[in-house]
């Protein structure tokens, strides 16, 4: 293993992240709230991250949230504790501040599965429509976005577009169907699909909700149309957060990456939740293997050498930006 940063440099490119020993002695929690300090750091950290992290964030959220709090902290780094797409959202939307992520190989199936030089000709298609993408994709294609949406806020982006305008969504063909029933709109879908909701078990959330008969299902609107379809409740991870502790219910079964059940646990101690199960009982397949690249020690790294960073060439922030900035301004109005 390298144990110069120069060497370990050297490795970001092959590995993703800095190559080097971390003395297992270390207090990371301590060292990681000096290292804030000293080098004005934010921590924005994801739901989906582990509970470790998540206890170190400076803010918790979805992706609606870390993009407003991207776009107004005043730290003169942000430490993005959740996965690419994210950061360079970050990047775009503070592209004078050096954003580091912990490892580069932290990526997205569904950001992966709408490839730019694809979805180009896709549109071609259709070149009156606009196009809205779940800000689940690459900064490259943000450019060929009119508006982004998140999960939070795609109801209300659909709906300030007007009625005869027809509309591209990409790239969740799960959230767009669901997008579709909500809105009655009828969106013209690219077919990606996120590897963490596509393999809740059906016939397992039933056999749950026989044992547990209290229990609410509780889904992403990522997940598949046959989870949905039988969900008491569907919302972003800040919208099932919110309905778990307001509800007047116990007992949820959640179909959603299983990271964000340390914050419901932590708001309503005295409730219990239930991770929906994946199909195959031979993996955790309901933790995002990308959310969970990042570790403390990769944080403590990242943040102690400031790498490896989110470069984003400036065509890419230039035209790229325009849409997460269309996005802020509708949640914005409407309150979000
Ligand atoms: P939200 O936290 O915005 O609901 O998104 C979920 C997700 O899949 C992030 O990768
Ligand atoms: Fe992407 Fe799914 Fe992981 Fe979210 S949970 S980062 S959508 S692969």
């Amino acid at each position: 293993m390298a144990d110069t940063l120069e060497a370990a440099k050297g490795n970001i490119s092959k590995k993703g992240f800095l190559d080097m020993e971390v003395d297992p002695t270390l207090d990371l929690v301590a060292e990681i709230e000096k290292l804030k300090k000293e080098k004005n750091a934010i921590i924005l950290a994801h739901y989906y991250q582990e509970s470790e992290i998540q206890d170190v964030a400076d803010y918790i959220g979805d992706s609606l949230g870390l993009s407003q709090q991207a776009a107004k902290t005043e730290a003169d780094m942000i430490v993005f504790a959740g996965v690419h797409f994210m950061a360079e959202t970050a990047k775009m939307l503070s592209p004078s501040k050096k954003v580091v992520l912990p490892d580069l190989k932290a990526g997205c199936s569904l950001a992966d599965s709408c490839p730019p030089h694809l979805f180009r000709k896709f549109k071609e298609k259709y070149p009156d429509h606009v196009v809205v993408s779940y800000i689940n994709c690459t900064a490259e294609l943000k450019t060929l976005t009119d508006i982004c949406c998140t999960s939070s806020n795609a109801e209300h982006v659909i709906n300030s577009i007007p009625k005869d305008k027809g509309i591209i969504f990409a790239p969740d063909r799960n959230l767009g169907a669901y997008l579709i029933k909500k809105t009655g709109r009828d969106l013209v879908l690219w077919n990606g699909t996120c590897m963490v909701h596509e393999i809740f078990s059906n016939e397992k959330i039933t056999k749950l909700q026989v044992r547990f008969p209290k229990a609410k299902l509780i889904a992403h609107p990522e997940c598949e149309s046959h989870i949905l379809d039988k969900a008491d409740f569907i919302g972003s991870t800040s919208g099932l957060l919110k309905y778990t502790k307001e509800s007047e219910y116990t007992e949820f079964i959640v179909a959603t990456e299983s990271g964000i059940i340390h914050q419901m646990e932590l708001a309503s101690p005295s409730k219990t939740f239930i991770p929906a199960p994946p199909n195959n009982d031979n993996c955790a397949c309901n933790e995002c293997p990308y959310m969970r690249l990042n570790t403390m020690e990769k944080l403590y790294l990242a943040m102690k050498y400031e790498q490896p960073e989110i470069i984003l060439e400036d065509w890419i922030i230039e035209q790229g930006v325009a849409s997460i900035d269309r996005m802020l301004e509708i949640s914005a109005k409407a309150g979000l």
